[in-house]
């Protein structure tokens, strides 16, 4: 294929093939805009087409607005399109807020041509006018989002363990629950709250958290494990996965977790040995749950196996908003002059002083410029994924002096960064 080159014009993004000596192929006009009106079931298609086959088109499936899908038009021919998930995520025990970029899909008949790059840039500043502070993502090409500004900031798992392993003697008095049940949103507000990246749950999360169910045409169950004055303690969502050469004297299935949250320890334990009541007839639990509390929780956690494990990426849309929403622990106080490079967003750009004290973080234009950074490893520092002295080291915090490092580790340190939904 010719090499193409973009141009952006009143708007319009101009991309024609260069001359190759066989002729040259005609200028192909692309628009970028929001998905328009009809074209719902043409966006499904697409992703369909390149995610592989999903359930049929849903009319009335969880979805953003259109307003919210960024989409690519030849003419009247949609190309490319992303979604804008409108989201948060909870760091230092403060809700920041989130554009969640998913469903990021080119045809592959107009592949190469940046559009995926262009519809990026159009969903970054759609989310800096609105004062977004975060933006973050599960890639499947780690380039285009670092051209971009996102660089790695926490991960998502889901391990597995033989069913049996997961009995931790709890005395367990488990019941079914049902998802309108006010008291599951609250649990899962509290415990999330205390994790760094899980999400602010909206309405939207739990719908598609419940889709994600649905998806399985499967049955799905959902229980609660209360202690002896009634409170809930813990969730279990869960499916079963018949194993392809079931075992007529048992392994029949393996347990698909997709949700649990617990108070604390006990209630951890609690709806581990539920799910271990599985015993005779299971095989594997696949938890989506972070891997190494997992394996610090049960007894045989050197049998933790892997399972999935995928990275999500962040980028920071709006810096000083991102700095002043999360929070720090209250004795930390550090200043740090920065010098951020972030060519796509550039209100970003330039000279900023970073201060944390008594839990409250900003960062002011101006200062230093002691120590540069790009924008993607500060979304990397900022989650607490990327340790300030990685980055030092790998000069990817030039300038920055040891007093410098230790101020970024003692500002942004917390639970290691993990998410339990996928979009
Ligand atoms: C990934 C995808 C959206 C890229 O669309 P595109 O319009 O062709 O991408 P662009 O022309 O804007 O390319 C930008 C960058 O994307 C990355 N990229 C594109 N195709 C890639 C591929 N096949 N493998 C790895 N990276 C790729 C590269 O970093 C590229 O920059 P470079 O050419 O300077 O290296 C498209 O290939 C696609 O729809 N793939 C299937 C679905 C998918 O994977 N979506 C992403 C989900 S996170």
């Amino acid at each position: 294929m010719a090499p193409t080159r973009g141009a952006e014009v009143g708007g319009r993004i101009i991309l024609h093939r260069v001359p190759t000596g066989i002729g040259i192929v005609p200028v192909v006009d692309v628009t970028i805009e929001s998905l328009r009106d009809g074209d719902e079931e043409a966006a499904h298609a697409l992703a369909e087409q390149s995610f592989g086959p999903s359930r049929p088109y849903d009319p009335v499936a969880v979805s953003p607005p259109n307003s919210d899908t960024v989409a690519a038009y030849q003419g009247d021919t949609l190309v490319g399109r992303l979604k804008v998930l409108d989201s948060a995520q909870w760091f230092g025990g403060r809700s920041v807020s989130m554009g969640g970029i998913g469903g990021v899909v080119v045809a592959p008949e107009a592949r190469g041509q940046r559009i995926a790059q262009r519809l990026l840039d159009e969903a970054l500043h759609r989310m800096h006018a609105d004062g977004r502070a975060l933006s973050t993502l599960y890639p499947t090409t780690a380039t285009l989002y670092r051209s971009r500004g996102y660089e790695f900031a926490g991960s998502y798992t889901v391990p597995a363990l033989r069913v049996a392993d997961a009995d931790l003697d709890s005395a367990v008095r488990a019941e079914p629950i049902t998802w309108d049940d006010a008291r599951v949103r609250a649990l899962y507000n509290r415990v999330s709250v205390r994790r760094n990246g899980w999400l602010d749950r909206t309405d939207y999360t739990w719908a598609s958290v419940l889709q994600g169910f649905h998806k399985k045409d499967r049955p799905h169950y959902l229980y609660g494990m209360f202690r002896e004055d009634d409170e809930l303690v813990a969730v279990v969502g869960y499916t079963y996965q018949p194993v392809a050469d079931p075992d007529p004297a048992g392994e029949l299935f393996d347990i698909d977790v997709h949700m649990l949250f617990a108070a604390d320890g006990a209630g951890f334990a609690d709806a581990l040995s539920f799910l271990a009541r599985n015993g005779t007839t299971g095989r594997l639990l696949k938890l989506l749950y972070p891997i190494d509390e997992l394996r610090l929780s049960v007894r045989h956690g050197q049998r933790v196996r892997s399972g999935v494990t995928l990275a999500w990426m962040s980028r920071l849309v709006d810096a000083p908003a991102a700095i002043a929403a999360r929070g720090y622990l209250p004795d930390v106080d550090a200043e740090v002059h920065l010098a951020v490079h972030d060519p796509t967003l550039v209100a970003n750009q330039g000279p900023h002083v970073l201060r944390v004290a008594n839990g409250v973080g900003s960062l002011e234009p101006g200062g230093r410029a002691e120590a540069h950074i790009d924008c993607g490893d500060f979304a990397s520092l900022y989650t607490g994924y990327a340790d300030p002295g990685f980055l030092a080291n790998a000069g990817r915090l030039a300038g920055a002096e040891p007093p410098d490092v230790d101020a970024l580790r003692r500002a942004f340190a917390g639970p290691p960064p993990t998410i339990v939904d996928f979009f």
